[in-house]
């Protein structure tokens, strides 16, 4: 399926992808944590395109690498590393007109300022083992090897990769987002057959181990947390059922979890046949398998039609909190996914206001087609395109009736499958499928800021008992009962709190309920969060301590982000504790968290 595209490059790449295009990407890697870098040869495939039939040089994004030579068709190249941009730096390499396909082998390390890394130290993990982990999205694949750093080319890798100095019985295991993995005398081979996107390309090693969920899934974590995972993790294979259902066969063969330490910076990441996870879902009760069935999502959404720029990310995200709903509305029913939709507004309508400019004008990150020209896509990543996208997608589920829609979105899979689109082309096939949208107000979509232009009326039964009970503590400033609480759901606990963060600074005993309640305890991370979150908004402050430990458990950016920028605007304690909190944990948090933690904290 093609449709004529608003024909914009990508803004957040350096390279010159509509002159050469990558076909495919071998690596021979070894990992070396005594210096804590990666080292080897990056070859790449490429075509030339008929645009770049008069050029010379090969661009690629190259991100604080070290470039040690350079190989075109074997033979030694020119090469030189442009000044770094705001998005990274650029290797350039000379092409002889001649060659129509060149195959370029770099040879190069990875350098301390390396953005996709983490390396750990064993103290640092569960066990005794150092670990190191990669997270490409958005634009850190040019810090691990130079590539075309853009979602608009796929392709398909192999990777050799070896550990340096490991005892032969050494227990680290290496992990790539692949769907080969085979176990040689030079090294652990694996092959990607499916065309990805570079920011899909994911390593992790360390003490791992593995066990089975079902005939295609299984799960990787550190030994001490192996059977949690396979407890908590059992639904993975159900989950990919439903979505096939959905939206067709899951092109990818196996599917495996990999458990990470709790310094990984999001709940999930969609390597593709191996989903980083979040240690902090490990609640003991299922209640945050969302995450796991939002990244199986991914495999249609994304990963098989992926969005063709960052400019375009709520294709990416939009489409897979839909088809997350959707999985999950049919286990738990529909009502189950009303109250989630309501919950995403919430969300939603919290994160427009964090966005919102000196005269009270929602700012730009507020609309789903952004302008990335100046910015770097994790400056401004937020819930707008995940919840806004869904709000859209749904309000178009219901304009042309649920049954149609789901027989839409599973041709538009389809379709598009193993391509990189836009928002305009999303726009036209809808137009063209479903001629009955041909008068929708795309325009206000795609581009206006704030709050949807309308929202669905979405079923309350599941809220109408949080507010309830929310406003019977509000107006009493009574504890509600341990029997009320306990038959909420998590998700319904979650709302109850969202509730009371609107009224916290008149809430004066919040003791009393977390004495009945036992709230601060909860195994359930989304609701430490809200309660942290109020117990700072209430200025309750001698509860200042144990939320600043809170941001230093969990590197997921969802939970340490918003705790520590709530104290840091909460009064001069609650800033100073901010600060030394950070301070003092700098070596636990990710590369990527630590940048936006000192942008949040205002202290780059
Ligand atoms: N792909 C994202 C994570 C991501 C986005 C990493 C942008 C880097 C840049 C992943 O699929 C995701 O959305 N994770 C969410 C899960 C949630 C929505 C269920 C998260 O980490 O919170
Ligand atoms: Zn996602």
């Amino acid at each position: 399926m093609t449709v004529a595209t608003d024909q914009r490059l990508d803004p957040n790449t350096n390279s010159n992808y509509t002159d050469f295009v990558t076909r495919k990407i071998s690596l021979t890697w070894n990992i070396d944590f005594a210096k804590q870098n990666i080292n080897g040869i990056a070859t790449l495939t490429l075509t030339r395109t008929a645009s770049g039939k008069s050029s010379s040089k090969l661009l690629l994004d190259a991100s604080h690498l070290e470039i040690s030579s350079v190989k075109v068709a074997e033979q030694k190249a020119e090469f030189r590393v442009l000044k770094a941009n705001k998005f990274g730096g650029t290797l350039e390499i000379a092409i002889p007109l001649s060659i129509q396909e060149p195959t370029v082998a770099i040879t190069y390390r990875t350098t301390e300022n390396c953005t996709a890394l983490q390396w750990l130290e064993p103290q640092q993990t569960s066990g005794k083992y150092p670990f190191v982990f990669s997270q490409c999205q958005a634009i850190h694949a040019r810090s691990l090897l130079p590539c075309q750093d853009t979602p608009s080319i796929k392709c398909p890798y192999e990777a050799v990769v070896t550990i340096l100095d490991q005892p032969a019985d050494s227990p680290l295991t290496v992990l790539m987002s692949a769907n080969e993995r085979t176990v040689t005398p030079n090294g652990v081979s694996f092959k990607q057959t499916m065309p990805i996107p570079s920011y899909l390309i994911a390593l992790a090693a360390g003490e791992l181990v593995s066990a089975p969920l079902s005939d295609r899934t299984c799960v990787w974590a550190e030994p001490a947390l192996l059977q949690c995972a396979v407890h908590e993790f059992v639904d993975a294979d159900n989950f990919i059922n439903i979505a096939e259902n959905l939206v067709g066969p899951y092109r990818w063969g196996p599917y495996q979890i990999l458990v990470l330490p709790p310094s990984f910076p999001y709940g999930g990441m969609e390597n593709p046949c191996l989903t980083f996870l979040t240690p902090s879902l490990l609640c003991g009760d299922r209640s945050l398998v969302d995450v796991v069935a939002h990244e199986i999502a991914h495999s249609w959404t994304g990963n098989l039609v992926s969005c063709s720029s960052w400019e375009h990310f709520w294709l990416n995200e939009g489409f897979t909190m839909f088809l997350e709903r959707k999985i999950l509305a049919r286990l738990h029913g529909n009502s189950w996914r009303e109250f989630n939709s309501l919950l995403g507004l919430t969300d939603l309508r919290e994160s427009i206001a964090l966005f919102r400019e000196e005269e009270g004008k929602d700012g730009p990150a507020t609309s789903l087609v952004q302008d990335l020209t100046q910015t770097d896509p994790d400056e401004v990543f937020s819930t707008v395109p995940y919840e806004k996208g869904y709000t859209l997608l749904t309000v178009l589920e219901r304009l042309v009736t649920p049954s149609k829609f789901e027989v839409f979105f599973k041709d538009f899979i389809q379709d598009f499958a193993e391509q990189s689109i836009d928002s305009s082309q999303f726009r036209q096939y809808c137009v063209l499928k479903l001629p009955e949208l041909t008068q929708f107000a795309w325009d206000s979509w795609l581009h206006g800021r704030g709050m949807p232009p309308s929202v669905p009326d979405y079923d309350r039964s599941m809220l109408d008992r949080c507010e309830e009970l929310a406003s019977s503590f509000c107006s009493t400033q009574k504890s509600i009962k341990l029997n009320d609480w306990q038959e909420l759901s998590p998700s319904q606990q979650v709302m109850f709190l969202d509730v009371l963060l609107q009224s916290a600074k008149t809430l004066t005993c919040l003791e009393s309920l977390d004495a009945t309640l036992g709230i601060s305890c909860s195994k359930n991370v989304e609701v430490l969060l809200k309660w942290h979150l109020l117990v700072i908004r209430a200025g309750h402050t001698h509860g200042y301590a144990q939320a600043a430990k809170f941001a230093t458990m969990h590197g997921r950016m969802k939970y340490c982000r918003p705790v520590l920028r709530e104290l840091a605007t909460s009064g001069e304690e609650g800033r100073q504790l901010a600060l030394d909190t950070f301070s003092k944990n700098k070596e636990f948090y990710h590369p990527i968290a630590s940048r936006l933690i000192l942008a949040d904290l205002k202290l780059n």
